[in-house]
């Protein structure tokens, strides 16, 4: 039997990354430089992961602390796929998680660690927010900016089945393919189920996504005003 966490020990886990890594709280030029340079979404920048503990079921805190402390300590982690309908928060945890992961990134420790077991880890190039129409809009418009995304030690992908057409398709495959070869971290979020993926993307896509996803089910109501 799971009781629910209270916000008191969710803090005190989140002591335990902190304690290990410095989760400093991101100056406001900081946050402004996150938002403009890696596009997160900006209504969503001040949230943290207490902010979700009456939002969202108590598994899917445990599993974004569990991902988040893995990144601290070196260990690899699956791609996180968020899987719900519109409106449960999947936007809002994608961004969260990238924010996290920038804050323990930014800490030289952690970094180098990684950066010895992945060279292609930058200090330059730590995280990249995309809604799945950026990836096409990156790739078309300024080349450079798509491969920042694509190498981006850790790489969100908002609503990953969106634009369903031939060759957002083929950009969304090499990115993740890329993403796979070098071991990148990777989170998603879709609409549709691992299972369901097959109705949107070709055989070696869903393959691809799901051979490297833990799947994330948020359930419940549509939080969305109105
Ligand atoms: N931690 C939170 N606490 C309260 N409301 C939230 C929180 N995170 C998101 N919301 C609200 O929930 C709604 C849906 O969030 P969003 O992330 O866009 O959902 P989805 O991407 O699943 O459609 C938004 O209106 C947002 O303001
Ligand atoms: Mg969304």
């Amino acid at each position: 039997m799971h009781t629910k966490l209270s916000l008191s020990e969710i803090r005190a886990d989140l002591n335990i990354i902190s304690s290990t890594c410095t989760i400093n709280p991101l100056s406001n030029d900081d946050q402004s430089k996150l938002i403009k340079d890696n596009s997160f979404p900006v209504k969503f920048v001040d949230l943290w992961l207490p902010d979700f503990v009456d939002v969202v079921k108590e598994n899917v805190i445990l599993k974004m602390q569990a991902w988040l402390n893995n990144l601290v300590v070196g260990v690899d982690n699956d791609w996180i796929m968020l899987c719900g309908p519109i409106g449960v928060c999947k936007t809002a945890l994608a961004t969260m998680m990238l924010k996290y992961s920038y804050c323990i990134m930014r800490n030289k420790k952690i970094r180098a660690m990684w950066q010895q077991q992945n060279p292609l880890v930058q200090d330059w190039n730590l995280v990249r927010f995309w809604s799945s129409y950026d990836v096409v809009k990156e790739h078309i418009n300024n080349k450079d900016r798509f491969e920042g995304g694509k190498r981006a030690f850790i790489l969100a992908i908002d609503d990953i089945t969106k634009p369903s057409n031939d060759f957002y398709t083929e950009v969304l495959d090499q990115v993740l393919r890329y993403r796979e070869l070098n071991c990148l971290p990777t989170i998603l979020t879709s609409q549709v189920k691992s299972v369901g993926l097959g109705d949107t993307f070709p055989l070696p896509l869903c393959d691809l996504i799901n051979g490297n996803s833990d799947e994330v089910r948020i359930t419940g109501d549509s939080k969305r005003g109105g």
